[in-house]
């Protein structure tokens, strides 16, 4: 049986620093209250009219040198995010066009915060078949031009932040290296809890001005639920993958959660007995960054030398949807 292992990650983030001093220009808040229930310092945001598939192109270019590979050994491509760059068509075919393969398909995955985990899936299945040989999938969000700024939406709009992260998928020539396992869920009962609504086929016409004064066009969240779910998600699946590939937490070399709000992770670190030496807290640089948090850290983790070849990695992820799941891999 084939098996895959990524080949090679990279990431980008915009330059524009952004920190919680920074916001109070924009918002009724404060640095200790961000801090204290999120953890963010501080986030990253593009410039005006930047667009998802530029700063993905840029997190490509990063990964395809760290596998030493070109654009045009690419015969897939899976798009993740949640700020998709229009309605349709899919942000994997803008991004096809940058990288200028015409003819590779593109998939978007609509997944939110766990759509890297859903391609990673994907990609891990469609190279044990056979059916592609170099999969790029990338995720990429840009959430700063669509926050509410406004006293109703700050528990939101704090926790964002812009930036893209790729990972190139190849068939592993050994069995020391390579994704062990993926496990993926989801529970649409919750679909209201977090959601941003138009526009939306739901509604007719899609988008109206009533519709933006009510301001269905941002993000909604009831944080409290939010908390509660990914906590037991994020621990129960985590446990799960593990139990199911004969590991337990002391298995474990890095573990990456998706990086929603550090207060998250360290409940989720505390349930399972993790060490919290071995986690990643990007979001207190980073803040959310959705689909792209999970490939960012990886990539400065790997970069960093904080995962080394051979390491157990356990990434896991909740969003909207809910969706949620957790990837075990050998890097
Ligand atoms: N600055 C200052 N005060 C604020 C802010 C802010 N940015 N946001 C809300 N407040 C105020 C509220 O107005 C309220 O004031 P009041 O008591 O005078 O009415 C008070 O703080 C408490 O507000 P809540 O919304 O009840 O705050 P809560 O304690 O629930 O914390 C938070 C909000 C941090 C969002 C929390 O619910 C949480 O961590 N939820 C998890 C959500 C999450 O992590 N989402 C990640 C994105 S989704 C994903 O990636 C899966």
């Amino acid at each position: 049986m084939k098996k895959s292992r990524i080949l090679g990650t990279g990431h980008y983030v915009p330059e524009n620093v952004v920190t919680n001093e920074d916001l109070l220009k924009r918002l009724n808040t404060s640095d200790e209250w961000i801090q204290q229930r999120t953890g963010v310092r501080e986030r990253r945001f593009c410039p005006p009219n930047t667009k998802p598939s530029e700063i993905a192109h840029k997190a490509i270019l990063k990964a395809l040198e760290a596998s030493g590979l070109q654009e045009t050994d690419i015969d897939f491509i899976i798009c993740t995010t949640q700020t998709p760059e229009h309605f349709f068509p899919g942000t994997g075919c803008y991004i096809q066009q940058r990288l200028g393969i015409p003819g590779v398909p593109a998939l978007d995955v609509r997944d939110q915060c766990t759509g890297f985990l859903y391609g990673l899936s994907v990609a891990d299945a469609y190279i044990r078949l056979g059916q592609y040989q170099k999969i790029l999938l990338v995720s990429t969000e840009i959430h700063s031009t669509g926050l509410e700024w406004s006293d109703h939406g700050r528990h939101v709009s704090v926790l964002f932040g812009d930036g893209a992260a790729a990972v190139i998928l190849g068939e592993s020539e050994g069995e020391e290296h390579g994704i062990i396992d993926v496990d993926l869920h989801a529970d649409g009962s919750f679909a209201d809890e977090l959601c941003l609504s138009a526009p939306g086929t739901a509604y007719d016409p899609w988008i109206s001005h009533e519709m933006i004064d009510q301001g269905l066009h941002y993000p909604k969240m009831n944080g409290k639920v939010v908390f509660k779910e990914a906590v037991s998600c994020i621990t129960r699946v985590s446990k799960t993958i593990l139990k199911e590939n004969q590991m337990s937490v002391e298995d474990l070399d890095y573990f990456i959660p998706h990086q929603a709000n550090m207060r998250i992770t360290e409940a989720v670190v505390k349930i399972t007995g993790m060490n919290p030496e071995k986690v990643d807290n990007s979001i207190q640089k980073y803040g959310n960054c959705a689909s792209a948090s999970v490939p960012i850290a990886l990539d400065e983790a790997v970069r960093d030398g904080r995962i080394q070849s051979g390491d157990t990695v356990l990434m896991a992820t909740f969003a909207s949807g809910f969706t949620w799941g957790a990837a075990l891999m050998k890097w």
